[in-house]
């Protein structure tokens, strides 16, 4: 499975963002991951839609919004206008997870859902077939530079059990602390596409922090059940 590396621009220097997004999507990263926060859901507030509605102007990378909000249902529409290509919501924001599932795809984006370190994947089992991506979140949402929770490894591996087991496809993104070595863990638990922030905006080579987080491809090991 091919990884795909989207750099997180809470660490990027939000007075430059425009030449920082070009700076990580020249140096090979695929998404761009935009934080959202609301000062509710998580202690800070960052950006919103008209931010992305400008940036949409100067790059084609995929634009990967991470919504840590409440009430991400009224929030919806304004990023899929402003140009999001993926919405992922938190579904401890969330009532009716599956109805905002609905809600993105009838905007033409794809539906992300997010869980918290503490939220068991019991909360996501019946979204996954109806959902492009899980986000598992590595460390507790609120701020970048935090350090990577390694027993999210087997969260991550039951997921990716789980869509196997469900013959679907789904990706599983992962969020908090990766760096060139939490990669290799996450990517061997069946992660495909990796947020950083910190680790890619703090290197002095870009290109080359992409390139160590990238890191060789990994074959899993698909079990086949034939009875
Ligand atoms: C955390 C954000 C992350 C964060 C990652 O609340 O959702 O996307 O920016 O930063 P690092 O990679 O530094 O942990
Ligand atoms: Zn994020």
């Amino acid at each position: 499975m091919k990884t795909i590396i989207a750099p997180s621009i809470l660490s990027a220097d939000f007075a430059h963002l425009a030449e920082e997004l070009k700076k990580v999507t020249d140096a090979g990263a695929e998404y761009i991951h935009i934080d959202v926060m609301d000062g509710s859901f998580v202690p800070e507030i960052t950006i919103g839609a008209p931010v992305v509605k400008s940036l949409r102007k100067t790059s084609q990378a995929v634009f990967d919004v991470h919504l840590m909000v409440e009430h991400p249902e009224t929030q919806i529409k304004s990023f899929a206008d402003a140009g999001a290509d993926i919405i992922t919501f938190h579904v401890e924001a969330a009532k009716h997870p599956h109805r905002i599932i609905q809600q993105i795809h009838e905007l033409g984006c794809k539906a992300g859902v997010a869980l918290n370190p503490g939220t068991s994947l019991s909360m996501v089992e019946e979204l996954v077939e109806d959902s492009d991506m899980i986000l598992i979140m590595t460390v507790n949402p609120g701020y970048a530079g935090q350090k990577f929770i390694d027993s999210m490894l087997g969260k991550i591996h039951m997921l990716y059990h789980m869509i196997e087991e469900m013959e679907t496809e789904c990706d599983i993104q992962v969020d908090g602390g990766i760096n060139a070595e939490t990669s290799v863990l996450v990517r061997e638990a069946g992660a495909n596409i990796l947020v950083a922030g910190s680790a890619i905006f703090g290197a002095a080579d870009v290109a080359q922090a992409i390139k160590d987080i990238r890191g060789k491809e990994i074959h899993h090991h698909h079990h086949h059940h034939e009875d």
